[in-house]
């Protein structure tokens, strides 16, 4: 049996004895991308340097990266689907030395120090060409050479890795899988097919291409790269012959706890095997996005969202097994004294994980049961109306209306993929289109600020928090006005409806000091101002005076926005035009985030 802790050791072990340097996880909500709510990949943060900008630790480097991938949500509960997972991973920047990494990797699977797997064990795929880049001729060579016996070429769909939607840099691969002996399914059995031979374990990408824009065709890169994948909990379960991940390290830890308080038992039935599994991946994933030092909280926009669902789908499935959600707080100990280790912010952040997330069990625990009664009327509303319907030789369909399912939402906190769920289970349908139709409706009744809220993948990409970023700017400039130069910026959160500013501060901020401040950024609010952006190098900008926050994280190029002789930040943006744009910032909290650091909250009103 190897563990998930021994596997991280082994790879560390590997890459540094190669001359790797080992980096930080990135935090797991992405900085300054509004193309995704979450870090996908371990390559996800790392695009600046796929891309030429010059990395602080080298050309060669090695991590492992907390990745969340919500696509799938409706899957977990199965014995192998995960929202967030960890990723080993390893890069060359600015380098594609395809044989060296095939051999690095074969080593690394085979080595009796390493992984130890039989060769014959092995097999691997590699990209058989297309217009855009030929047959991976020296991929198959190398690895045939290293004595693999079964190497397959495979087409585009299965040897090409891009981030989801396509742009950015991308390429071919050769992946590895783990032969588990299984017979062949038929004469053309391959890793493309999921018969369950073949189990993928990692992912080399030789990073040779990139795609501008959607849909545009893939260019070569200046500077190719090299990057590799592995995710943890996945090979951990394929080297131990495991049926699940749910078998096996912190997953199993929670499972039996959940087990020695929950009334209903993890094998007693289907149903209730799914709900332990739902509240031991989603609490992790929770955990994760609550641990961030982005701190997001649950709302009902962005991740936030995400983060509301994973709690209260974790309340509902809690309810399935009879098991009290008091308990919740231990899973978060469990999770945050496994993986506080590697995620420095994560142990920090226990207290803060905890209280959020009772507040918000607390919050939507008062509204389940009305709630759970409000669905069943609606459910027997339905069946009447079949009935009535029946009689005159109508057919009515098993659909829950887009106004019920809103009312749900909006007066029981039922957030809409729950209803869905609760509606599948017992056979009918929710109208979608008429939920968010009801959704907008009542969004523009409201006037609430929130664009953008329920639009499609609820990402936020809004000019709302492009305003509250600005303000954000002004904030930092009045608080080091007021207080010295000495104040950074320690963290901050976005929604399109408040910011959130973390900064460091030896006191709580007196009511005139708050005032001063208001009134320091409503000044420049009212002096309309530009806000202007420019790339510059790190140096120049250094030389400009511009502050940079979380420098490490930045190229050599960097953007800088300048707001007239108030503000200049290093930062990815995006920002508001002008600030006559935010029409006034109010401080709405301030309050200790932790030791020496404090937290103002703002709206835009
Ligand atoms: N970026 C590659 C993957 O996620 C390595 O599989």
């Amino acid at each position: 049996m190897i563990t998930d802790t021994e596997l991280k050791e082994k790879w560390f072990k590997f890459f540094e004895s190669k001359g790797f340097k080992r980096i930080d996880s990135y935090s797991i909500v992405p900085e300054n991308d509004p193309t995704v709510l979450f870090t996908t990949a371990g390559m996800h943060p790392l695009v600046p340097y796929l891309l030429g900008a010059k990395h602080p630790a080298g050309n060669h480097i090695c991590d492992i990266q907390r990745c969340m991938r919500t696509n799938d949500i409706d899957s977990v509960g199965d014995s192998s689907h995960l929202t967030s997972f960890e990723m080993l991973g390893n890069w060359f920047l600015g380098e594609c030395d395809k044989e060296k990494m095939i051999k690095y990797s074969y080593e690394f699977l085979t080595s009796k120090e390493y992984l130890g797997i039989d060769k014959n064990r092995l097999a691997v795929s590699v990209f058989e060409g297309d217009e855009t880049a030929p047959k991976d001729e020296l991929a198959y060579n190398t690895w045939k050479k290293c004595g693999i016996d079964q190497v397959f070429y495979l087409s585009k769909e299965h040897n090409w890795w891009a981030l989801g939607g396509g742009v950015g840099p991308c390429g071919p691969d050769t992946e590895m899988f783990y032969d588990t002996g299984k017979p062949k399914c038929g004469p053309n059995c391959s890793p493309a097919c999921d018969c369950g031979k073949y189990l993928e374990i990692w992912n080399d990408v030789f990073m040779q291409f990139k795609v501008e824009n959607a849909g545009e065709k893939a260019v070569l890169l200046a500077r190719p790269n090299i990057d590799t994948g592995m995710g943890l909990e996945r090979t951990v379960v394929v080297l131990n012959g495991l049926k699940s991940v749910y078998d096996a390290g912190v997953f199993k830890q929670v499972i039996d706890f959940i087990g020695s308080k929950a009334e209903v038992g993890y094998q007693d039935s289907e149903s209730s095997k799914k709900s332990y599994r739902i509240i031991t991946d989603h609490l992790r994933s929770a955990m994760f996005v609550l641990g961030d030092e982005r701190g997001v909280v649950p709302s009902n926009v962005g991740q936030g969202y995400i983060l509301r669902r994973f709690i209260r789908r974790a309340v509902n499935h809690a309810r399935n097994i009879k098991f009290d959600t008091k308990y919740f707080a231990d899973i978060i100990d469990i999770y945050v004294d496994k993986h506080g280790v590697d995620y420095k912010d994560i142990a920090r952040n226990r207290q803060f994980i905890k209280d959020e997330l009772v507040k918000e069990v607390e919050k939507f625990s008062k509204a389940l049961d009305e709630g759970h009664k409000e669905f069943e009327k609606v459910l027997n509303g339905i069946e009447k109306h079949k009935q009535f319907a029946a009689q005159k030789g109508e057919v009515v369909e098993n659909i829950i209306s887009g106004k019920a399912v809103f009312r749900l939402f909006d007066t029981f906190g039922f957030p809409f993929e729950i209803t869905k769920e609760l509606a599948e289970e017992r056979g009918y349908a929710v109208d979608e289109e008429g939920f968010k139709k009801a959704f907008e409706e009542h969004q523009e009744k409201s006037r609430t600020a929130s664009a953008g809220t329920f639009k499609g993948g609820l990402a936020d990409s809004s000019y709302e928090s492009a305003k509250l970023h600005t303000a954000t700017h002004l904030l930092m400039a009045g608080l080091r006005k007021m207080f010295g130069p000495q104040v950074m910026q320690k963290g901050s959160n976005i929604t399109p409806e408040r910011l959130r500013l973390d900064f460091n501060l030896d006191h709580k901020m007196l009511p005139e000091e708050l005032a001063e401040l208001e009134k320091f950024v409503n000044d420049a609010v009212a002096q309309e101002i530009d806000v202007v952006c420019e790339e510059m190098s790190i140096d120049k900008a250094k030389q400009s005076g511009a502050v940079g926050v979380f420098e490490s994280k930045y190229g050599s190029v960097v953007k800088v926005y300048t707001i007239g002789n108030v503000s200049k930040e290093i930062c990815g943006g995006p920002h508001a035009k002008n600030t006559r744009d935010l029409h006034h910032v109010k401080i709405v909290k301030e309050e200790s985030s932790s030791s020496g650091i404090r937290r103002i909250k703002a709206i835009l009103d």
